[in-house]
């Protein structure tokens, strides 16, 4: 009923005032009389403005249709257009313009008009409004409601209170021109272009405006878009505009975008559908990636500048025609146009999957991925080894440009929020020994690796299950004759097999191991340099032995390396006193000449005893921990085995031990390090510490790091050594000094009370040596009063207030300030290390970030990091190579594999395998 009423009044109204409208104009004295409601609203304007335009009249009753005032045209006695730009006008705008209902123009822009601006609403008619340059205080809500004729609009230069876009504007469909620059616009771009279809100019600039482009921006017909400068109110909450430029790319017909000066971030769109596009300006954000390759193929391109953003890549070459703004700024890997190395371009890839993250473009600078870039370690060759992505809040999916890294040999993704599938390409890489993708949410199924790739994939809820991958591969190619082809078996019988496999080997290692024995001794007296080809020959004696003893050959290659007790008794000279570098936990060392001329050093285990553990057991190890290679871990050459006596050798550092350098007697050879090789060293350690912890999840844990078993090369790089020598110690039930394995001073508190090891103890002892880089002192140091003998529980007590720092540093340092603030960080670094709570201390990967950040402040002063990495022997594992020495490169792989799937249920297993 009530609607039915609306409606029939809805209907009679239009109609009586148009009989109405009629009446006025037949019975008017003469066409083009004024409106008197206009007029009196004119009145009302004129009142409130100074000086009055030329013949502007402000008596009752004016005309101002009649009077031909400046700037006014009437239509049939109703104003239409008021323009008086640049009229030097002050004063205000009186509300009653919006009584002027035919108005269509109002121009008053460049005037000193100030107060508040008033409600437009109703002037359906009004298709032009020119409010810029001056000075408006605010703007009402409802300004815009009803002006549905509006099609240029500008409202520049104001000093309005802060205000947003109200969403009436979305019912101004004819609008086709916007301007409200610099007039403290807030807020965010409402997403209303679906009905603004005929906008083509907006402009926005330098205002307060804030949050992404919104999706309906990518229908609009906008071809010159403005929004450049938005300032930053204060110093908290969000500021700018930020997300993507993603929706610019659907908007092919701009032809200008300025979007300078904001927080926009993420890669450049893909333009290439703009066509149209002249002048680009994008400098001054957080932009990220690789310049698309099709920008240079834009026809009408003119200006582009993109300087100061994170941008990787080539440095972009865009023809004779256009204006190319690149620098500063930027992370390109040349200062040229050119392409960039090829691992920088398939690192690139990598970081595209991961929607090219912040934190990498700031880290990856340069052509030369080796060359200290976050995540990245490479051997001596400059090829990539090791990927740590793992913990980096890292979306997006997994490139399989990470196949192109031939010489990979650990990738971690873990604990990301990566979608998407496993590259099944991944699965080709021909080095790699561990994956780990746990806890991501990756669908789709798990490549099939290699069986002694280690893969870990839990926490991936939709990720296919691995059966196919490692577990039955291993077993199968162990040939262990109880193993079925599959993974499907008990665990009785794989321990069954495992046993099997563990006794095979053992007799087979003792009666090759003897044959072998004999057959040196026979040809000891060979003449020099007539053994070339030994390894050879020897691997064929025992292939041959081997298929004689049971039938079935398991000799795969291996880089294993036997060297006999003769040749380290030459190269040491006969262990002679003069030879011994220094006593460790686990034997002495000895320096060894090779007949080559090069050094080697030997480690001599202490115990003569076998303990619990077989020959089997100790070859296995030193298989394990022969596979350990790393720019920053000492490379084990090689090892021996004589009567009960076990050594191992080890390539040789010539600048001896950290402690040697650091805790200096006064006779001390070596000048004091200085703060930069202090720095370096710790990242040397923090590498080398986070690969090891990296090989299998939990379990390769060194637990005796102390300044003694950090070794340096003749440039002062560091590498640790002694890992994974705990294992090899005798199982003495009655020596806790072993069975704890560490060194009173650098012990994690829960170690030390439980005996529990996990990572968070070498992550512990790591920050001691921190404390000991900064001090210079002790980890425990009997010479001082009780307070201060415990370096930890000192340092911390005191740098509980930061300002002391000055007065625990090393007196040998000589600081500037820049240095006492790096040293700061450390020390933070060193504290956070030592906390008290395992769960507390921050993993490796995040000590090497820190300091990673810190090395790279002073690098570009210090001389030539990548040199220094050129001259360490990571990769390099020279054969043993002795003139009459025995070597042979073939082993039983079975053996390596039988013990580690035998040992696999230990917890803290040196297990590089699966
Ligand atoms: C403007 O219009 C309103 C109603 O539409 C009226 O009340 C007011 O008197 C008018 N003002 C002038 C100055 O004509
Ligand atoms: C809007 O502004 C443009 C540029 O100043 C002008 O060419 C066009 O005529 C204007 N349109 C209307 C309807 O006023
Ligand atoms: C913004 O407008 C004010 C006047 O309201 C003016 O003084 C200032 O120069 C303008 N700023 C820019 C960047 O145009
Ligand atoms: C763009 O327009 C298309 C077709 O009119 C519509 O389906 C789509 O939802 C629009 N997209 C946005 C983000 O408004
Ligand atoms: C820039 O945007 C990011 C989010 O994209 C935000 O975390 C950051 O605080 C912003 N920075 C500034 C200066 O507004
Ligand atoms: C390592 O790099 C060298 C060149 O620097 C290359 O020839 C070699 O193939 C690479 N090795 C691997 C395993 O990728
Ligand atoms: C994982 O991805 C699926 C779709 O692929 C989605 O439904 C789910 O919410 C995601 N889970 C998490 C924890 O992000």
């Amino acid at each position: 009923m009530a609607a039915a009423g609306m409606g029939s009044a809805g209907t009679l109204g239009p109609l009586l005032l148009h009989l109405f409208l009629c009446f006025l104009i037949l019975v008017s004295p003469s066409i083009g009389s004024t409106n008197s409601g206009d007029a009196s609203a004119m009145t009302a304007i004129a009142l409130s403005i100074n000086p009055l335009p030329s013949r502007w009249s402000t008596v009752p009753n004016p005309d101002p249709c009649g009077g031909g005032w400046n700037g006014v045209t009437c239509v049939s006695g109703r104003v239409t257009v008021i323009a008086l730009q640049g009229a030097s006008l002050a004063g205000r705008l009186a509300p009653e313009i919006a009584n002027l209902s035919s108005l269509q123009t109002l121009a008053l822009q460049n005037n000193q008009l100030g107060g508040d601006l008033p409600s437009l609403a109703g002037l359906a008619n009004l298709r032009e409004l020119y409010l810029g340059q001056n000075g408006f205080r605010s703007i009402p809500t409802g300004f815009f409601s009803g002006l549905t004729s509006l099609i240029n609009v500008s409202l520049d230069h104001n000093p309005l209170a802060l205000w947003v876009l109200p969403g009436d504007l979305a019912k101004c469909s004819n609008l086709v021109r916007f301007t409200a620059m610099n007039c403290s616009l807030g807020g965010a771009i409402p997403d209303f272009f679906d009905g603004l279809l005929t906008l083509q100019y907006l402009r926005l600039s330098y205002n307060y405006m804030v949050g992404p482009l919104p999706p309906s921006m990518g229908n609009s017909s906008i071809r010159e878009l403005y929004l450049n400068n938005e300032l930053r109110i204060g110093n908290s909450g969000p500021e700018q505009l930020s997300g993507t430029l993603d929706v610019l790319s659907s908007m092919t017909q701009l032809s200008v975008v300025w979007v300078q000066s904001n927080n926009f971030s993420g890669a450049v769109p893909d333009l290439s559908g703009c066509t149209s596009l002249v002048d680009l300006q994008l400098r001054d954000n957080q932009l990220t990636g690789v310049l698309p390759q099709l920008l240079a193929s834009l026809p009408n391109l003119r200006t582009l500048n993109v300087s100061n953003n994170l941008l990787q890549g080539p440095f972009p070459s865009l023809g004779p025609n256009v204006v190319v703004g690149a620098t500063p700024g930027n992370s390109f890997c040349n200062s040229q146009p050119g392409p960039c190395d090829q691992r920088v371009t398939d690192l690139l890839k990598v970081a595209e999957g991961f929607g090219y993250p912040e934190s990498l473009a700031r880290a990856w600078r340069g052509n030369n991925p080796c060359n200290g870039w976050l995540h990245v370690s490479c051997d001596s060759q400059g090829n990539i080894t090791f990927l740590n992505f793992g913990s980096q809040n890292l979306g997006g999916s997994i490139s399989d440009s990470i196949a192109s890294f031939t010489a990979l040999k650990v990738l971690k993704l873990e604990n990301n929020i990566l979608t998407g599938s496993v590259p099944p390409s991944l699965a080709t890489l021909p080095q790699l020994q561990v994956i780990d993708v746990s806890n991501n949410n990756l669908t789709g199924d798990v490549p099939a690796f290699r069986p002694n790739v280690k893969v870990i994939t839990e926490g991936n809820p939709l990720l296919g299950s691995q059966s196919g991958g490692g577990g039955s591969g291993s077993a199968s190619s162990t040939g262990s004759p109880s193993s079925p082809n599959g993974g499907g078996q008990s665990k009785g019988l794989r321990s069954k097999a495992v046993i099997y496999a563990v006794s095979i080997t053992i007799s087979v290692l003792v009666v090759v191991a003897g044959l072998v024995y004999l057959w040196y001794k026979k040809h000891k007296n060979r003449p020099k340099g007539s053994l070339a080809g030994n390894g050879h020959s020897a691997g064929k004696f025992y292939h041959g032995q081997s298929n004689g003893g049971h039938g079935k050959a398991h000799v795969v290659e291996t880089e294993s390396t036997f060297v006999p007790m003769q040749e380290l008794q030459r190269a040491t000279n006969n262990f002679s006193e003069e030879n011994i570098l220094g006593r460790g936990g686990f034997g002495v060392v000895y320096k060894g000449e090779k007949p080559d001329g090069t050094f080697i050093a030997v480690k001599r285990m202490e115990w003569s005893e076998m303990g619990k553990q077989g020959m089997s057991e100790f070859k296995a190890e030193i298989e394990v921990l022969k596979k350990v290679k790393h720019r920053h871990l000492v490379a084990l050459l090689g090892y021996c085995e004589h009567r009960n006596e076990k050594l191992l050798v080890y390539e040789y550092m010539p600048q001896g031990t950290l402690s040697q350098h650091l805790f200096r007697s006064r006779e001390s050879a070596y000048p004091p390090l200085t703060w930069n090789q202090r720095l370096s060293i710790a990242l040397d350690v923090a590498r080398g510490l986070e690969y090891l912890h990296s090989l299998a999840q939990t379990s390769f844990i060194h637990r005796d790091l102390k300044p003694s078993n950090i070794l340096l090369d003749n440039d002062l790089r560091a590498k640790v050594s002694d890992f994974g020598l705990v294992k090899l110690a005798p199982d003495d039930k009655n020596s806790l000094q072993t069975r704890l394995a560490g060194t009173f001073g650098y012990l994690a508190p829960e170690y030390a009370s439980t005996g529990k090891v996990t990572t968070k103890v070498d992550v512990y002892a790591f920050g001691v040596v921190l404390m000991e880089l900064i001090t210079g002192r002790k980890a425990l140091d009997d010479s001082l009063p009780d307070e201060s003998l415990h370096l930890v529980s000192w340092l911390r007590r005191t740098l509980i207030n930061r300002e002391d720092i000055r007065n625990v540093v090393d007196a040998n340092l000589d600081l500037d300030e820049e240095d006492i603030i790096c040293i700061s960080k450390v020390a933070e670094l060193a504290n956070h290390c030592t906390s008290h709570v395992p769960q507390q201390r921050p993993d490796m990967g995040h000590a090497v970030n820190v300091l990673v950040t810190l090395v790279g402040q002073w690098k570009p002063s210090s001389s030539n990091e990548e040199d220094d990495y050129n001259v360490s022997h990571q990769e390099s594992f020279p054969q043993w190579n002795f003139d009459d020495g025995l070597s042979f490169n073939n082993q039983y792989q079975s053996m390596d594999r039988s013990h580690r799937s035998g040992t696999s249920a230990k917890p803290d297993m040196l297990s590089v395998g699966r």
